[in-house]
């Protein structure tokens, strides 16, 4: 049985990998500071799976417990790697925390990785690195953009340490994924995203303002050029992109198709504006939603979806869920929460 490091594994997108990985028979290894989580994920991969996978609480930042961890598991077959501050817009206002955070602990923690000889990773990455991209759907050569916020750097460098440590190692062998908009949550409602404070992200704001805990959602726009005047995005179910990981892991192991550094957009491919996701939200709900229209949100793209062939034909991924799948799980994910 091989056995997978998932840094931030308690996280909303790392809790539904592990529960993907367990089920596909890999042993789990949780790391996760929990500065953004909760030790209750751990019943919720239990629940969902029957196993507990080993937790160790380590802040990444501390090079020393980091080097202890795989003096430890120095059996370690494999890393998936998320333990990284996510919120935009604190990130301009304390770049150096996501400097820190997100640069420092990957430093060290593929360090450890070139010392221990463990040489298998993926890299959770995000369609921030394209910016407005010139051409939709984005493909994965479209331009890397200048990065607009400290924390789309974060990922921008992320990319490049690891691409740059592939090229000076030949044993070493990455994937980073560039996620679309995760959304949704676990179909059991035992896992899924629980956002500090007031949601930024626009999912958690609808369920919230639909259960009664915000009063109004704002629509960010209404005057961006797209057909109802509202952003587009490619909202993925996060169930989905969890597979994805999957599938990208097994594909570092196969020495047939492993390609050293390799990376792939995960999307639907399909490109849905605000004003979509909260019809549909309502339509598969049932329930009514509060919501105005308001200025638009500084630093918004008008619209970004995936080109997925590569992610198809290579990868040998395909999103399954759709956006109704999506919303519906989310929703019953809020309702759960009030239990
Ligand atoms: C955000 C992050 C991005 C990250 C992604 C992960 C920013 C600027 N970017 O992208 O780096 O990778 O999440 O999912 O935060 N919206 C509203 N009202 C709200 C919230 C959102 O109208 O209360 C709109 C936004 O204007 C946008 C769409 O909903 O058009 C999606 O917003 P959001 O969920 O924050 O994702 P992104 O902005 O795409």
């Amino acid at each position: 049985m091989k056995k997978i490091l998932v840094t931030g594994g308690l996280g909303y997108i790392g809790s539904h990998v592990v529960v993907e990985l367990q089920s596909s028979g890999f042993e789990v290894v949780i790391i996760d500071d929990l500065s953004n989580s909760s030790l209750d994920v751990l019943d919720g991969i239990f629940d969902i799976t029957g196993v507990r996978p080993i937790f160790e609480k380590i802040d990444l930042k501390e090079k020393e417990l980091v080097i202890d961890f795989f003096k430890r598991h120095s059996d370690i077959d494999g890393v998936i790697h998320f333990a990284a501050a996510k919120a935009v817009g604190e990130s301009v206002d304390d770049p150096l925390k996501y400097y820190e955070n997100n640069i420092s602990s990957l430093v060290y923690i593929l360090k450890a990785l070139q010392d221990f000889k463990s040489t298998k990773f993926v890299f959770s990455s995000s369609c921030t690195v394209y910016g407005q991209a010139d051409e939709l759907p984005i493909t994965e050569n479209a331009p890397v953009k200048e990065a607009e916020s400290p924390y789309g750097n974060t990922k921008k460098i992320g990319e490049q340490m690891i691409k740059d440590l592939c090229n000076c190692n030949d044993s070493f062998a990455a994937i980073a994924l560039r996620y679309f908009n995760p959304i949704g949550g676990h179909s059991s409602a035992k896992i899924g995203e629980l956002p500090i404070g007031v949601p930024q992200n626009l999912v958690p704001f609808v369920t919230q303002t639909a259960i009664g805990i915000r009063k109004e959602l704002s629509i960010f726009g209404k005057d961006y050029p797209t057909p109802d005047g509202t952003c587009i995005r490619d909202y993925i179910h996060v169930v989905d992109l969890a597979k994805a990981h999957i599938v990208a892991l097994n594909r570092l192991f196969d020495e047939k198709k492993s390609n050293h550094y390799e990376v792939f957009n995960i999307g639907t491919g399909k490109g849905s504006s605000v004003l979509e996701v909260v019809n549909a939200f309502m339509r598969v709900t049932g329930v009514n939603l509060n919501y105005c229209f308001t200025d638009r949100r500084c630093g918004d793209i008008v619209s970004a979806y995936a080109d997925t062939i590569k992610a198809n034909t290579v990868l040998g991924w395909k999103a399954r869920l759709s956006l109704e799948d999506a919303l519906a799980s989310a929703w019953k994910w809020e309702k759960s929460l009030q239990n």
